[in-house]
This record gives structure tokens, C-alpha cells and sequence, in this order.
């Protein structure tokens, strides 16, 4: 039988066939990314570097003998690999479970393709079971507190948790987003946050997914 460790090494090594070779690759952050950045090493696939979602994704490709490059630097990522921590049917995801929401949202708006790696679990129907994560700026917190309860979600601080930017999160519980462009956008309006962890205006364009039959890899219909 297949535990989730398994299917995130199955999504991990299956998603080196996407990258593509001597160009600059973008690279996203999480437990599944990291199996992805072993494959990529094993596999000895020449790039012209990486762009990183976070501290944590940049040392471990630099310890892969990967060069970073800084965003600022580069217009052109032809794809980009990362986690979720949910994706519906329509590949919007929930992401920010590992506090990159927002360098993880700034590397996909470059990039020309997302390609989502994810064991089953994190498929579902709709999304909100996961708890939505938000980045603030930390004098605001109170107040964007406020503001996302009257929103109809009870707001946690995730105490203990600086981002790389600087900022705090505060994770959203028991929303049934069925509207992810209009719940990503509205967030988006409060004063003092960041970004959220809704990725709806700009979504998954592939989606290797782990299961217990193998990967199923899958791409977006065209809004
Ligand atoms: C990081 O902030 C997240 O967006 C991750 O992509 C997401 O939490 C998936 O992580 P795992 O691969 O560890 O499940």
C-alpha cells in the first residue's frame, strides 16, 4: 500500500519530465517540492538556474549545486513546480500551509505554465476544509482579524511564525469558498494584507496528481 510520503515521491520524480532543459525553472516550497528538488538533482537536468519560492526551497537547491537567481533578474519562467494544499475541479488551489503564499504567488504570475505536484489527498470537491492562510503585515493583524470574521471565517493567528517577508499569517478556518476568484479578490481589499492563499486569478495549468493507481497527470480546460 501506498502512504503519502510514496505519492509525493511518485508526483516529485514525475514532475522532472516538465522541466525544461537550459532554461530557468521556478520553484515553489513544501514537503513535496523538496522530493522534487532531490529528483531534479539526481536527475542532473541542466538549467540556467532557479528562481525560489522561499529560504527554505533556495538552500536546499543550493545545496543541489543549483544557481539562484534573484526574481528582479529574470522575465521569462517557463514553468514553475509546486505544492498545494488543496486543488479543486477547476485547478484553483488553497497554498500557504508553509507560510510562501506570497513568494510562492509572485514567482507563478511570471511564470508561463504552473505545474501542481500533489499526492490524493489534497484533491477536493471544494475548497476550505484546509484552513485559508493570509499573510499580514504585523501591525495590522488585529484588524484584519476583524475584518475576515465579518467575512464569515474565524481567523487564527499562527502564532510563532514570521514569513520570509517579515509578516505574519493568519490561517482562516471554516470557509466553504465556492467562489475562489471573488473570496481571493475580496481578501485581497482588506488593508494590510498581503496576499491570501487563494490561487484562483492564477491557477495550476498542470496537475500531476499521486494516487494509489499511479500519477495522473492532467491539464487545465480554457476559461
Ligand atoms: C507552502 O507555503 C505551501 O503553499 C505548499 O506548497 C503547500 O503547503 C504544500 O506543501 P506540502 O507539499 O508539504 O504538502
Amino acid at each position: 500500500m501506498s502512504t503519502q510520503d510514496d505519492l509525493k515521491r511518485a508526483v516529485a520524480q514525475a514532475a522532472v519530465r516538465h522541466v525544461v532543459p537550459g532554461r530557468i525553472l521556478g520553484v515553489g516550497t513544501g514537503s513535496t517540492v523538496d522530493r522534487f528538488i532531490d529528483a531534479l538533482a539526481a536527475a542532473g537536468v541542466p538549467l540556467a538556474g532557479a528562481v525560489s519560492s522561499s529560504e527554505r526551497s533556495a538552500a536546499r537547491l543550493q545545496a543541489a549545486g543549483i544557481a539562484m537567481l534573484d526574481l528582479n533578474e529574470v522575465d521569462d519562467i517557463p514553468v514553475y513546480i509546486d505544492g498545494a494544499d488543496e486543488i479543486d475541479p477547476a485547478f484553483c488551489m488553497i497554498k500557504g500551509g508553509g507560510a510562501a503564499l506570497t513568494r510562492e504567488k509572485v514567482v507563478a504570475a511570471v511564470a508561463r505554465s504552473f505545474v501542481c505536484i500533489a499526492d490524493a489527498s489534497k484533491r477536493v470537491e471544494v475548497l476550505g476544509r484546509f484552513p485559508l492562510p493570509v499573510e499580514v503585515i504585523p501591525m495590522a493583524r488585529a484588524y484584519v482579524t476583524r475584518e475576515l470574521a465579518r467575512l464569515g471565517g474565524q481567523p487564527r493567528w499562527r502564532q510563532g511564525v514570521v514569513t520570509d517577508n517579515g509578516n505574519h499569517i493568519l490561517d482562516v478556518y471554516g470557509l466553504a469558498i465556492t467562489d475562489p476568484a471573488g473570496t481571493e479578490a475580496r481578501i485581497n481589499q482588506i488593508v494590510g494584507v498581503v496576499t491570501n492563499g487563494l490561487f484562483a486569478a492564477r491557477r495550476a495549468d498542470v496537475l500531476l496528481l499521486g494516487t494509489a493507481q499511479g500519477v495522473q497527470e492532467s491539464f487545465r480546460v480554457p476559461r
